[in-house]
């Protein structure tokens, strides 16, 4: 099966300041390993990608560094409103966290809306937001009209106010985790560290609502969130689970369990990413799948940074062949072809 090079609207790839972690080409390798030839990467970098000279500094390093074509979003804590205009022209949106997650850039909502009468574009703001307060920000987009994509939806709740909110005609979008789609809690016992993230994973009730309204979910989105194993091992465990390379095999294998058509998968990783992002059409850029060859996903065949998922040992559809980005095999199903530098920073204009 041939498929259009996949889009992840959300990824962390740690670059700069935790490139223990991952870096811009050890985590777009591990993207091209995925079947994906653009990837967009969130601002909570150690130092909050909040300034315009940390948002120059870090496309900056990506130019040399990444794989595959790789863009942006701006980050804020409400103390740089007034350098918005000067980066709009740089990223594909606004990142904000409602919620307690790895970095601690959690804003409360009279910021929140601040910012949100300060973006000023088209261009769609990114919400990490749990449970009840989503309603609180349907608020603010209903008063702003401000497009804004919510990310990770994990739950009945959530999901349920962000389609009373698509009912009433707001615009919204929201996109679902592969762990949020393919994990419940019941996993915690035994993955332990493994299976902690935010949002965090939910009961089977949960799971199952996503799945019966997986038509009204407009992305899938991995939240590549590595963390090294000595980290998770820890008494303090940090939050996330890469997911990169993961993504798609997990997909292909829903559908051959009809949970979902064949082409959900360009609808989920393609067409709603470049809806959302204003992205044009890739050329001459495609990933040549065998759908119906079967795998062990294994902490050994990765090529992230932080070498473990908690999907190790299940067995998948959709073995990835090729790669091929601007006409040119840049990935032929085990080995990265291509050079760190070759990927391009994607113009937001
Ligand atoms: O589990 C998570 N990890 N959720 C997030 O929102 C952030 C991410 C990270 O950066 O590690
Ligand atoms: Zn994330």
């Amino acid at each position: 099966m041939k498929l259009p090079g996949l889009i992840d609207i959300h990824v962390h790839l740690r670059d700069p300041g935790q490139t223990h972690k991952e870096d811009f080409t050890t985590g777009t390798q591990a993207a091209l390993a995925g079947g994906f030839t653009q990837v967009f990467d969130m601002p909570n970098n150690a130092q909050p990608i909040t300034t315009k000279a940390r948002l120059d500094e870090k496309i900056a390093l990506a130019k040399k560094k990444t794989v595959i074509d790789i863009g942006f979003y701006y980050g804020s804590l409400g103390d740089n409103l007034d350098t918005f205009k000067q980066v709009q022209d740089s990223v594909f949106g606004l990142k904000l966290y409602l919620n307690i997650t790895t970095g601690h850039y959690k804003i409360d909502l009279a910021t929140v809306e601040r910012i949100y009468r300060a973006w000023d574009s088209k261009k769609p703001i990114l919400l990490h937001s749990e449970e009840d307060v989503i309603e609180n920000v349907i608020d603010i987009i209903g008063k702003t009209r401000q497009p804004s994509h919510f990310c990770h939806v994990s739950s009945e709740h959530e999901l349920s106010a962000i389609l009373r909110a698509k009912e009433k005609g707001l615009p919204v979008t929201c996109g679902a985790c592969p762990h949020h789609l393919f994990l419940t809690n019941d996993v915690v016992d035994s993955l332990g560290p493994y299976a902690l993230m935010k949002p965090n994973l939910k009961s089977q009730k949960d799971v199952d609502f996503l799945w019966s309204h997986i038509q009204d979910i407009d992305v899938v989105e991995s939240d590549h969130a590595p963390h090294t194993k000595q980290e998770k091992d820890s008494e303090n465990p940090p939050f996330g689970v890469p997911g990169l390379e993961t993504t798609l095999p997990l997909l292909v294998t829903a559908v051959h369990e009809n949970k979902i058509e064949r082409e959900d998968i360009t609808r989920l990783l393609y067409d709603n990413p470049r809806r959302i992002l204003h992205l044009p059409e890739q050329q001459n850029t495609w990933v040549e799948i065998d759908e119906n060859e079967r795998y062990t996903l294994s902490n050994d065949a990765l090529k992230t940074k932080c070498g473990w998922t908690p999907f190790a040992g299940w067995n998948v559809f959709g073995k990835i062949h090729s790669v091929n980005m601007r006409g040119k095999k840049i990935y032929d199903g085990e080995a990265v072809l291509t050079k760190p530098g070759s990927g391009k920073v994607i113009d937001a204009l």
